[in-house]
């Protein structure tokens, strides 16, 4: 299977932006701008803060962008004060959850174990997971990118069955290159991205790690997508800054055709 057979996936990953009245105001504007693009192929989804989700599953009800959140508990519920469970995230009309980003990682304690958990508790709701992995700047200096990243992968889908993979996508984020205006080289985004894939043939199947859509994450803006997203490996994009602008974000979509 090659490139083309592979789903595109254009997400923009929100953070902690947006009020529910300013993100139905952003899905409208992004709406209104693809509304002549041609998406065959294509997924667009909005992950969005969760007291953004009622608001922007409204907005984009009967358009082609698809709500996301940007993490969920691992529990189905319980006295867990302050968490989201998955089953929350379904019943509200959410399709996709990021899970495993390195913000999560860096400042809250997440660990490749959670993630997993996370993972699993995700695809039993029924969602979709976009699954973050990704080096610091140390790692890939001291030339370990390709084992932290296998590790992380390896260790998020550990009794993850080839039949659920269907439902995950991987978005391969180097943490040097998140919000710091550094992006990855098409190569290196290639490359990474490539290693994933290999990854996904040694615990499944060369079907399943074709099949599976890998994105590219880190400073990816209207200017540089269309390079990024033009390499074989790179499936698509987990954008944050640039996807905060109907306009940035419209651009990207438009790259990825
Ligand atoms: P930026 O696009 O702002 O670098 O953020 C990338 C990201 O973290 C997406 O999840």
């Amino acid at each position: 299977m090659n490139k083309a057979k592979r789903k595109t996936v254009i997400a923009g990953n929100w953070k902690m932006n947006k009020t529910p009245v300013e993100a139905a105001q952003l899905i409208y504007d992004i709406n209104q701008r693809i509304s002549n693009i041609e998406t065959k192929g294509c997924e667009i989804v909005a992950c969005v803060p969760f007291v953004d989700i009622d608001a922007a599953v409204k907005a984009a009800d009967g358009t082609r962008i698809k709500i996301g959140a940007e993490n969920c508990h691992w529990a189905k519920s319980g006295a867990f004060t302050g968490e989201i469970s998955a089953d929350m995230l379904k019943a509200c009309g959410v399709e996709y959850v990021i899970i495993g980003h390195s913000e999560r990682r860096q400042y809250f304690g997440e660990t490749d174990l959670t993630v997993n958990q996370r993972l699993h508790a995700a695809l039993e709701a029924g969602l979709t997971v976009i699954l973050c992995v990704g080096e610091l700047l140390e790692q890939r200096e001291q030339g370990i990118t390709e084992e932290i990243v296998s590790m992380q992968t390896k260790i998020a889908l550990l009794n993850v069955t080839e039949e659920q993979m269907k439902n995950v996508v991987i978005a391969y984020e180097p943490v040097w290159a998140i919000g710091t205006g550094k992006t990855a080289t098409s190569e290196q985004a290639d490359e990474v991205c490539g290693i994933i894939r290999n990854v996904l043939a040694k615990l499944y199947s060369k079907k399943t790690a074709e099949a599976t859509s890998i994105l590219y994450g880190g400073s990816m803006n209207a200017k540089n997508a269309k390079e990024l997203l033009s390499m074989e490996n790179v499936d698509g994009g987990l954008i944050g800054g640039a996807s905060l602008k109907a306009e940035d974000f419209s651009i990207i979509i438009e790259a990825a055709q």
